[in-house]
């Protein structure tokens, strides 16, 4: 243990079936509340009810559904423009990742002298003066519960993280049932990007025995259920056990973090625009081949945990993990290839440049990866 454990936590955590009608109550106990909603149109039909009853109660709502998928600068400003003159006093994200992140940023670029510029980095966020609440819509990002928000830098084209204890919301409400919407190819990707949380933060060079904990069942959770969710999307068991492996990679975020996987997933995304749980998908059992010699021994968990039998040597379970980890990607129906995305082998040379730069999360891989090292990995993935 080479760094102290430090967790921002939520101020209110609710889990459950059903649970929205909690925060219908949270809503109302804080009357003559001004309330943005920032959700996603897919979602406004199951949403009906909901805010319905805020409207009969008069609250005052604005609802913006402009946020679609890995928003960028660009997007950020237009719609803090936008929700400016409504003057909210409750920012409430409901949606995937990509909402969620907005409305973490929305609330607090609200009445903040700090231009995004100023905040894009580890720790520089001053504060918050909006109440924020998250309601995730996709088992994925854990961004409900992380203090991370990510937007696409419209000048040089990168995913720019923004990084603050002000950015974890003061309540969560995590409803299953919001995820029987998200479509099968959308619930493997974001299904196996929090697989990928729980995963780097267990083989992190910086693990931490209690993140391990949310760690480990996370990759339990996810693994023994995310196939089942993937093909029947209304299974609300599966539904279930995965939204909970989601929230606990959400938690490994924060103190620990993710690795190589996401560094090197990030041009993906940024280039090509291909979805961030469908990037980490495609370089997971490549980098996952690329460190086990570092890391034998957690690669080995991390197979038990996927549910793999352990062989009697170590390395051998380790890469039974690999081997498990490629049965899930195919049977999500999840490409296995970059080739199969119309990528071109071309641009794997920046890439690899672009991913060095993230160096954030390089720094926490278990082994070091080197430009040359990315290219490799690239290529072994295409
Ligand atoms: N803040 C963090 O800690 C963190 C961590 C990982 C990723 N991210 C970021 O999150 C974003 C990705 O988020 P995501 O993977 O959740 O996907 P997303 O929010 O981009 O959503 C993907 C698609 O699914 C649709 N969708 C979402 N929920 C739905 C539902 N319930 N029913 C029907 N359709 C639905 C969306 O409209 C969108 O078209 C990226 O920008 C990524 O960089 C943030
Ligand atoms: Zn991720």
């Amino acid at each position: 243990m080479s760094q102290e454990l430090k967790i921002i936590f939520p101020g209110k955590l609710v889990f459950g079936k059903g649970c929205i009608s909690s925060l219908t109550e949270e809503l109302l106990s804080i009357a003559s509340s001004r309330v943005l909603i920032i959700t996603i149109e897919p979602l406004l039909e199951t949403l009906n009810t909901f805010i319905k009853t805020l409207k009969e109660a008069g609250l005052s709502l604005m609802i913006d559904t402009s946020i679609v998928q890995e928003p960028s600068f660009a997007d950020f400003k237009a719609l803090l423009s936008k929700v400016s003159p409504f003057n909210a006093d409750v920012v409430l994200g409901i949606g995937g990742g990509s909402v969620l992140d907005i409305s973490k940023l929305i609330a607090a670029q609200l009445d903040n002298e700090q231009s995004l510029e100023e905040i894009v980095g580890n720790g520089l966020l001053k504060g918050r003066k909006k109440k924020l609440i998250c309601v995730p819509a996709t088992s994925g990002t854990g961004s409900e519960v992380s203090p991370n928000a990510i937007l696409v830098d419209n000048e040089d084209n990168q995913k720019k993280g923004i990084i603050s204890p002000f950015l974890v919301p003061d309540s969560v409400y995590v409803d299953p049932i919001l995820t029987v919407s998200v479509p099968p190819a959308i619930t493997a990707a974001t299904g196996l990007d929090a697989l990928t949380h729980c995963l780097e933060a267990y083989t992190n060079k910086f693990a931490q025995p209690f993140i391990d904990m949310y760690a480990f069942e996370g990759m339990r959770l996810i693994a023994a259920n995310i196939v089942q969710a993937v093909k029947e999307g209304t299974d609300e068991e599966a539904r279930i056990q995965v939204a909970m492996g989601s929230l606990l990679g959400g938690f490994c975020l924060g103190p620990v973090n993710t690795a190589g996987v996401h560094a090197l997933s990030y041009p993906l995304g940024s280039m090509f625009h291909l979805a961030h749980g469908l990037s980490n998908a495609l370089l997971l059992p490549y980098i996952m081949e690329f460190n086990i010699p570092a890391a034998p021994q957690r690669y080995a968990d991390v197979a038990i945990a996927l549910g793999c039998i352990p062989e009697v040597d170590t390395i051998d379970t380790a890469y039974k993990g690999v081997e498990k980890i490629r049965q899930l990607i195919e049977d999500c129906g999840i490409p296995s290839r970059l080739s199969e995305l119309n990528i071109p082998e071309s641009a794997i040379p920046e890439m690899a440049k672009d991913a060095m730069k993230i160096t954030r999360l390089l720094k926490n891989n278990p082994r070091l990866i080197t430009l040359e090292d990315a290219i490799a990995i690239y290529k072994a993935a295409y």
